[in-house]
This record gives C-alpha cells, structure tokens and sequence, in this order.
C-alpha cells in the first residue's frame, strides 16, 4: 500500500484519536488544570511512541512539562526539529461556545473546540504523518527530533532555559513548525515572517483607598480618569504610535517586498467577515496586509477598575488597572521598547497618581529569507497534500520558540500553518477545518519522505 492509500484508509481512526487528545483541558494558564497538563504531555509522549519514537522523554520543568523525542536511524539523512506546543488558550467565556470546548464535535466539514486549530490538531497532523511512514516504510526517511512543549501560551519561560541547557541535543538542520494560518482556504501557504511581542501590566493609585463620589468628586484625582486620558495619548491621528523612539528601528521593507505581499489572494471580504466591525483602521500608508504583518502596533488587551456590578454605585476608585502589548517587526529591539514605553506613559501621567509598571513578557520578531532548497521541497509536498501551489506569507501573531531557534542554530525554520484565519484560536467556537487536518497529514507526510530521498 503506498503512503497516500494508508492516510486515506486512516481518515477515522485518525480524527477519533484527535478528539481524544481535545478533551484533555490542558490550559496552561491556570493551576487548576495542572494535572490536565500533565495528563497532556503523557498523551503526547504516547502516542510518540506508538508512532515509532523509541526515545521519549516527558522532561518537568519548572512550570509545565515539555515532551521530547527522537529518531536518529537515518545515517546521511537530514536531521529536523518539529516544534509544536500540547497546551491551550482558557476556553472562557464558556457561554458563547455552540458545543462545549472540551468536547470536540464536528459540524459542517469543521472539528470544534480549545485547542483544535491551535495548535493539537497540528501537532496532531505531525504524529500521524510519522506514524504512517514509519508503518508504511518501516522506518522514517530522515532523522528527526520533536519537542512539544506545554507553555506557549504563557511566553514558553521553561523552553528557553531548556534550549539554552541542551543546545547540542535540539540542534538540527531545520525547524518545522505547524502553528501558524494559511491565507485563505485551498490555498497552502509557508510563513516566513512573524510578529515579536511584549506585553504589560500597570496599576495606577490616586486616593489610598475608595471614595464616595459625592462626597469627595471634584477634588480627588480619578484613576480610571486618568488612565484612559493617557492611552488616548498613545495613537496620533494617523494611527501611529504616539511613542518617541518606537519607529527607530523598524527596518524598511523593500518595494519588491511589498508588492509580493499585496499581491498575495487576500480578500478584504474575507478579513472584513472574519472581522466583522463597522469600519476599519490602521497606521496611514501602509495596507491592511502591511499593517497585520509588517508594521509594529500598541494595543490594550483589558482596562479594570472601580465598580462593574449591577445597578449604580457612586465611587471613585483608589487604583485602575490595564493589560496592553506591542507588536514588534524587525529590528525592533523588546527591550528597548519596553523601555520607550515606559518612559511615555510617566511621561504623560500627571503628579495625582502613583504607577506600578510591569513587562509580563518580551518577544523578538522574525522574517528570513526563504531561499534554502527545504522551502522548495515544502512548496512541493503542500502541492501534493493540497493539488494548489502553495504561497509564502508573513504572519501577524508570535511564537516565541522560532526567534529563540532562528538566533541560536541560525537554521532554516518552515513554518507550514493549516489553521484558517477565522478560525477563532483564543476564542469561543474555535475549530478547524477537517480537510485541512486531512490533506495537512498528506502534505507533512510527503514533505518528511521527501526531504529523505535528498
Ligand atoms: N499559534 C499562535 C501564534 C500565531 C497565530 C502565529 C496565528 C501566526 C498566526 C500562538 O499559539 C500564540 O497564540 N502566540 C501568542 C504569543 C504567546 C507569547 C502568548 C500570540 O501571538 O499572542
Ligand atoms: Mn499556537
Ligand atoms: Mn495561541
């Protein structure tokens, strides 16, 4: 049977132990599901093994575990890193899922639920894409190393100190990663370049301790006042970020560059429906592919404070919060950044309030070339999994596991997403799109037996 008839023969049992893997609630963020983490990384270690991993290792860390295998049986073969991570987004609010997040079903030619497109379902793809050359073949074409880690979502803190212990051990000649989109539906596509990210907290303090408003209005500093005043102040009026020294850096994009991206098959229709807001804005100049993939942005992710119950109550808060993050693209600096942001939010906040600041997490950004014989060999084997060419791409999100690999092996990482845009990773009713988990295992499969035959 050739490798393509054992992945089609296998289209049930496959998806069946892909729900398997979903209903395991292993969000990293909350210590709650610690035991579901760890029930996570056993499964994956499993089903390593069961895919013909003879070494896998489920290794603690400080916060979650990490799974790693290997197979090194391929004497002048070359040797890959697959990354992928086992833990997922906070499925809440729960009220707004059609079908609960941990229990995976199928509607309409999609699987949903936590975890399904980001990013189980495409760890998932990988394991079966191994496991069917390993049956098929009896061996697997190349020497490959795998490491799923369980904090993505939560700045992949232990992952780092992992790599930095056990460089000879990870490295490899290249990084494949399966944690990113596709442009659209049916048409594959390979992401060269990915967004850096920083992210804050602060909390600001006026009054020692609540007040009557009635009492007190007029007299009093507000913080919740003061805080909005403030991030008003951080946009001008083209939509740039209003920050001395945030532009520094950020390298040019060449003409050619641009008018490959902008000549991709994006559809403002397709953004404007996934989206779904009554109108649009963005940095002046530059398109809305420009503005997602290659221009640095200053969001606010949640502002808190004072009183959100039901009914009215009259008070002026002691303290407001806010949760907020910058996008970086090359060659912004994270730290430089968060040193720049700083500096003009105390800039700006007058004398009345005292300001705790702090950078939760940084992360660098990340474009490279595409040029190495591996991405034509990607281009390929998506071709063979999908009947289409396949397109390269910037993305905007981050892993912050592609820039630490891409700075410390300087190796080709090929990022080879079968996510869709609207897809809702992070959100109610995420899902993904079961011919992509499908024509995902073929192409991966083709691509790993490919990079063999070299
Ligand atoms: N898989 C995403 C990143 C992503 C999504 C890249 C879509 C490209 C396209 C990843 O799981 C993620 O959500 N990353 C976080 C950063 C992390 C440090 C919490 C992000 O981008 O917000
Ligand atoms: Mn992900
Ligand atoms: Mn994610």
């Amino acid at each position: 049977m050739n490798l393509t008839e054992f992945i089609e023969g296998r289209r049930d049992s496959n998806l069946e132990e892909l729900r398997e893997f979903l209903r395991i609630p292993s969000v990293s963020a909350k210590s709650e599901h610690k035991p579901d983490i760890e029930r996570a990384a056993q499964w994956v270690a499993e089903k390593l093994k069961t895919a013909g991993f003879k070494t896998v290792q489920v290794v603690p860390t400080a916060l979650h575990p990490l799974v790693y295998a290997e197979s090194l049986e391929a004497p002048g073969k070359p040797t890959i890193l697959f990354y992928g991570h086992y833990d997922v987004q906070p499925a809440e609010p729960l009220d707004l899922w059609t079908s609960p997040a941990f229990d995976p079903t199928v509607r309409n030619g999609n699987i949903y639920g936590r975890g399904t497109a980001d990013d189980k379902g495409q760890v998932h793809i990988h394991i079966k894409a191994l496991e069917s050359l390993q049956k098929v073949n009896g061996k697997f074409p190349i020497n490959i190393k795998v490491l799923i880690e369980g904090e993505e979502e939560v700045g992949s803190v232990s992952l780092w100190d992992y790599v930095q212990k056990n460089k000879e051990k990870l490295k490899a000649d290249a990084l494949v990663v399966s944690d990113t989109s596709m442009l659209a539906k049916g048409v594959p596509s390979i992401t060269y370049g990915l967004r850096g990210l920083n992210y804050y907290q602060i909390e600001l303090t006026g009054p020692a301790h609540d007040l009557h408003s009635g009492v007190y209005g007029g007299a009093v500093p507000n913080p919740l006042t003061i805080l909005t005043e403030t991030f008003a102040q951080l946009h001008d009026k083209n939509f740039r970020v209003a920050i001395p020294g945030f532009y520094d850096n950020v390298a040019k994009v060449s003409a050619a560059e641009r008018k490959a991206l902008n000549a991709l098959p994006w559809k403002m229709k397709e953004f404007d429906k996934a989206v779904g807001a009554p109108a649009y804005v963005g940095e002046k100049g530059f398109t809305t592919v420009e503005r997602l993939w290659i221009r640095p942005t200053f969001e606010l992710n949640g502002i808190w404070g004072g009183y959100q119950g039901e009914g009215a109550k009259t008070v002026i808060p002691s303290k407001a919060y806010a949760k907020f993050s910058t996008r970086l693209v090359p060659n912004q600096d994270p730290h430089k950044i968060a040193k720049a942001v700083e500096k003009q939010i105390r800039k700006l906040l007058p004398r009345t309030v005292k300001m705790k600041f702090e950078v939760l997490s940084t992360g660098k950004p990340w474009a490279a070339p595409f040029t190495a014989p591996i991405f034509t060999k990607a281009q390929a084997a998506l071709e063979k999994g999908f009947g289409k060419k396949a397109v390269f791409i910037r993305e905007g999100g981050s892993i912050p596991f592609v820039t630490q690999m891409s700075d410390t092996f300087n190796v080709p990482c090929v990022l080879i997403g079968f996510g869709l845009p609207d897809e809702n990773a992070h959100a109610p009713d995420e899902h993904l799109y079961l011919e992509n988990y499908f024509s995902g295992i073929k192409a991966i499969a083709h691509f790993y037996a490919a990079l063999g035959d070299s």
